[in-house]
Protein backbone atom coordinates (compact mmCIF):
# COMPACT_ATOMS: atom_id res chain seq x y z
CA UNK A 1 0.00 0.00 0.00
CA UNK A 2 1.20 3.31 -0.81
CA UNK A 3 1.68 5.27 1.76
CA UNK A 4 -0.12 8.72 1.57
CA UNK A 5 -0.45 11.26 4.26
CA UNK A 6 -4.15 11.68 5.46
CA UNK A 7 -5.17 15.04 4.52
CA UNK A 8 -8.60 14.60 6.14
CA UNK A 9 -11.10 12.72 8.77
CA UNK A 10 -14.26 12.37 7.80
CA UNK A 11 -16.61 10.95 10.43
CA UNK A 12 -19.91 9.19 10.10
CA UNK A 13 -22.61 11.00 12.57
CA UNK A 14 -25.40 8.55 13.43
CA UNK A 15 -23.85 6.03 15.71
CA UNK A 16 -20.27 7.21 15.32
CA UNK A 17 -20.38 11.14 16.57
CA UNK A 18 -23.81 11.39 17.79
CA UNK A 19 -25.52 8.27 19.96
CA UNK A 20 -28.86 7.52 18.55
CA UNK A 21 -30.47 5.68 21.60
CA UNK A 22 -29.50 8.79 23.67
CA UNK A 23 -33.42 9.96 22.31
CA UNK A 24 -35.33 7.05 23.95
CA UNK A 25 -32.73 7.16 26.78
CA UNK A 26 -34.24 10.83 27.57
CA UNK A 27 -37.64 9.12 28.48
CA UNK A 28 -36.64 5.92 29.22
CA UNK A 29 -38.97 6.31 32.68
CA UNK A 30 -42.02 7.25 29.96
CA UNK A 31 -41.22 4.75 27.50
CA UNK A 32 -41.12 1.55 30.21
CA UNK A 33 -40.11 -1.97 29.55
CA UNK A 34 -39.46 -2.03 25.80
CA UNK A 35 -37.56 0.95 25.53
CA UNK A 36 -34.54 -0.43 24.30
CA UNK A 37 -36.32 -2.78 21.11
CA UNK A 38 -38.18 0.30 20.81
CA UNK A 39 -35.01 2.29 19.76
CA UNK A 40 -33.79 -0.55 17.98
CA UNK A 41 -36.08 -0.89 16.07
CA UNK A 42 -36.58 2.64 15.26
CA UNK A 43 -32.73 2.78 14.32
CA UNK A 44 -33.25 -0.34 11.83
CA UNK A 45 -35.82 0.65 9.65
CA UNK A 46 -34.90 4.36 9.54
CA UNK A 47 -31.68 2.33 7.73
CA UNK A 48 -33.69 0.00 6.21
CA UNK A 49 -36.09 2.56 4.55
CA UNK A 50 -32.16 4.57 2.71
CA UNK A 51 -31.71 1.13 1.40
CA UNK A 52 -34.73 0.33 0.19
CA UNK A 53 -35.37 3.69 -1.31
CA UNK A 54 -32.02 3.48 -2.71
CA UNK A 55 -32.50 0.34 -4.43
CA UNK A 56 -36.16 1.41 -6.05
CA UNK A 57 -34.45 4.52 -7.78
CA UNK A 58 -35.96 6.89 -5.40
CA UNK A 59 -35.44 9.37 -2.73
CA UNK A 60 -36.74 11.19 0.22
CA UNK A 61 -34.39 12.82 3.02
CA UNK A 62 -33.16 11.73 6.09
CA UNK A 63 -35.65 13.36 8.27
CA UNK A 64 -38.50 11.71 6.44
CA UNK A 65 -37.16 8.28 6.94
CA UNK A 66 -36.65 8.75 10.89
CA UNK A 67 -40.28 10.20 11.25
CA UNK A 68 -41.42 6.93 9.13
CA UNK A 69 -39.46 4.55 10.91
CA UNK A 70 -40.61 6.24 14.01
CA UNK A 71 -44.41 5.72 13.58
CA UNK A 72 -43.75 2.48 12.12
CA UNK A 73 -42.01 1.75 15.61
CA UNK A 74 -45.18 2.54 17.26
CA UNK A 75 -47.04 0.70 15.50
CA UNK A 76 -45.29 -2.46 15.99
CA UNK A 77 -44.37 -1.19 19.95
CA UNK A 78 -47.73 -0.90 21.08
CA UNK A 79 -46.90 -0.50 25.22
CA UNK A 80 -44.37 3.12 24.25
CA UNK A 81 -46.82 6.07 24.50
CA UNK A 82 -47.63 7.98 21.09
CA UNK A 83 -47.72 10.83 23.20
CA UNK A 84 -43.66 10.87 23.04
CA UNK A 85 -43.64 10.84 19.25
CA UNK A 86 -42.62 14.95 19.14
CA UNK A 87 -40.57 14.27 22.02
CA UNK A 88 -38.72 11.87 20.46
CA UNK A 89 -38.13 13.61 17.61
CA UNK A 90 -36.59 17.05 18.85
CA UNK A 91 -34.46 14.58 21.10
CA UNK A 92 -33.42 13.26 17.85
CA UNK A 93 -32.58 16.67 16.82
CA UNK A 94 -30.33 17.42 20.10
CA UNK A 95 -28.61 13.96 20.31
CA UNK A 96 -25.55 13.52 22.96
CA UNK A 97 -22.42 13.55 21.08
CA UNK A 98 -20.22 10.40 22.48
CA UNK A 99 -18.14 11.02 25.56
CA UNK A 100 -14.89 10.68 23.48
CA UNK A 101 -15.98 12.59 20.51
CA UNK A 102 -14.69 16.16 21.10
CA UNK A 103 -11.22 14.65 22.65
CA UNK A 104 -10.30 13.26 19.47
CA UNK A 105 -11.70 15.48 17.40
CA UNK A 106 -9.65 18.32 19.20
CA UNK A 107 -6.58 16.09 19.22
CA UNK A 108 -6.69 15.36 15.48
CA UNK A 109 -7.29 19.02 14.78
CA UNK A 110 -4.42 20.16 16.43
CA UNK A 111 -2.46 17.37 14.56
CA UNK A 112 -3.87 19.27 11.16
CA UNK A 113 -6.13 17.58 9.73
CA UNK A 114 -9.15 18.40 8.37
CA UNK A 115 -11.97 17.11 9.79
CA UNK A 116 -15.38 16.63 8.23
CA UNK A 117 -19.24 14.60 8.59
CA UNK A 118 -20.43 12.63 6.02
CA UNK A 119 -23.77 11.39 6.81
CA UNK A 120 -27.12 10.80 5.42
CA UNK A 121 -28.28 12.86 7.87
CA UNK A 122 -30.52 15.92 6.05
CA UNK A 123 -29.01 19.27 6.19
CA UNK A 124 -31.36 20.79 9.12
CA UNK A 125 -30.86 17.70 10.84
CA UNK A 126 -26.93 17.72 10.92
CA UNK A 127 -27.16 20.94 11.49
CA UNK A 128 -29.34 21.42 14.66
CA UNK A 129 -26.93 18.05 15.64
CA UNK A 130 -23.75 19.96 15.47
CA UNK A 131 -25.07 22.97 17.22
CA UNK A 132 -26.14 20.96 20.09
CA UNK A 133 -23.08 18.85 20.41
CA UNK A 134 -20.68 22.11 20.09
CA UNK A 135 -18.53 20.01 17.79
CA UNK A 136 -18.98 22.71 14.88
CA UNK A 137 -15.97 25.00 15.84
CA UNK A 138 -13.53 21.97 15.09
CA UNK A 139 -15.42 20.87 11.60
CA UNK A 140 -14.31 21.89 8.76
CA UNK A 141 -17.34 20.72 6.40
CA UNK A 142 -20.31 18.93 6.98
CA UNK A 143 -21.36 16.86 3.84
CA UNK A 144 -24.83 15.59 3.44
CA UNK A 145 -25.99 12.78 0.99
CA UNK A 146 -28.82 15.04 -0.07
CA UNK A 147 -26.61 16.82 -2.08
CA UNK A 148 -26.60 13.27 -4.25
CA UNK A 149 -29.93 12.41 -3.56
CA UNK A 150 -28.79 8.64 -2.55
CA UNK A 151 -27.79 7.15 0.18
CA UNK A 152 -24.89 5.19 1.49
CA UNK A 153 -22.93 3.28 0.74
CA UNK A 154 -23.77 4.42 -3.28
CA UNK A 155 -20.44 5.79 -4.44
CA UNK A 156 -21.46 9.41 -5.38
CA UNK A 157 -21.72 9.81 -1.80
CA UNK A 158 -18.59 8.75 -0.64
CA UNK A 159 -17.32 11.08 -4.17
CA UNK A 160 -18.70 14.12 -2.00
CA UNK A 161 -16.23 14.05 0.03
CA UNK A 162 -12.89 13.94 -2.45
CA UNK A 163 -14.79 16.19 -4.23
CA UNK A 164 -15.84 18.99 -2.12
CA UNK A 165 -12.20 18.41 -0.26
CA UNK A 166 -10.50 18.53 -3.95
CA UNK A 167 -8.28 15.31 -2.43
CA UNK A 168 -7.72 11.76 -3.63
CA UNK A 169 -9.63 8.65 -1.81
CA UNK A 170 -6.28 7.65 -0.41
CA UNK A 171 -5.57 10.88 1.88
CA UNK A 172 -9.43 10.35 3.55
CA UNK A 173 -9.26 8.66 6.91
CA UNK A 174 -13.07 7.29 7.08
CA UNK A 175 -14.60 6.67 10.41
CA UNK A 176 -17.91 5.02 11.06
CA UNK A 177 -19.29 2.74 13.60
CA UNK A 178 -21.58 1.38 10.87
CA UNK A 179 -19.70 -1.88 9.14
CA UNK A 180 -21.45 -1.33 5.99
CA UNK A 181 -20.21 1.81 6.02
CA UNK A 182 -16.67 1.02 6.19
CA UNK A 183 -17.68 -1.19 3.59
CA UNK A 184 -18.93 1.38 1.25
CA UNK A 185 -15.59 3.97 2.29
CA UNK A 186 -13.40 1.01 1.45
CA UNK A 187 -15.07 0.38 -2.09
CA UNK A 188 -14.49 4.05 -3.04
CA UNK A 189 -10.64 4.20 -1.92
CA UNK A 190 -10.62 5.50 1.63
CA UNK A 191 -8.67 4.69 4.39
CA UNK A 192 -11.27 3.31 6.85
CA UNK A 193 -11.71 2.68 10.60
CA UNK A 194 -14.30 0.95 12.29
CA UNK A 195 -15.60 2.10 15.65
CA UNK A 196 -16.97 -1.21 16.59
CA UNK A 197 -18.15 0.29 19.71
CA UNK A 198 -21.17 -2.59 19.99
CA UNK A 199 -18.01 -5.10 19.78
CA UNK A 200 -20.50 -6.86 16.70
CA UNK A 201 -18.74 -9.39 14.62
CA UNK A 202 -16.86 -8.23 11.48
CA UNK A 203 -18.74 -8.66 8.09
CA UNK A 204 -18.05 -7.86 4.55
CA UNK A 205 -14.90 -9.50 4.23
CA UNK A 206 -14.14 -8.41 1.00
CA UNK A 207 -14.03 -4.73 2.37
CA UNK A 208 -12.14 -4.78 5.39
CA UNK A 209 -11.42 -1.77 7.25
CA UNK A 210 -7.42 -0.55 8.17
CA UNK A 211 -8.27 -0.50 11.66
CA UNK A 212 -10.39 -1.73 14.27
CA UNK A 213 -11.15 0.44 17.28
CA UNK A 214 -13.36 0.14 20.74
CA UNK A 215 -14.10 4.12 20.60
CA UNK A 216 -12.81 7.05 19.25
CA UNK A 217 -10.23 7.90 22.37
CA UNK A 218 -6.80 5.99 20.35
CA UNK A 219 -7.93 7.11 17.12
CA UNK A 220 -5.81 10.58 16.89
CA UNK A 221 -2.37 8.15 18.04
CA UNK A 222 -3.24 5.70 14.96
CA UNK A 223 -0.02 4.73 12.29
CA UNK A 224 -2.52 4.35 9.21
C1 LIG B 1 -25.14 8.41 8.98
C2 LIG B 1 -25.88 7.15 9.31
C3 LIG B 1 -25.40 5.99 8.55
O1 LIG B 1 -24.91 9.29 9.83
O2 LIG B 1 -25.78 6.84 10.63
O3 LIG B 1 -24.78 8.52 7.80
Amino acid sequence: MINVKAQAYVFDAYGTLFDVHAAIARYRAEAGAEAERFSEIWRAKQLEYTWTMTLAGDYADFWTLTERALDYTFARVTSVDRKLRQKLLEAYLRLDAFADARAALTALKSQGARLAILSNGSPPMLDAAVAASGLGPLLDAVFSVDAARTYKPRSDVYALVTDGFGIDAREVVFVSSNRWDIMGAAAAGFRPVWINRARLPDEYSEHPPAAVLADLASLPSLAL
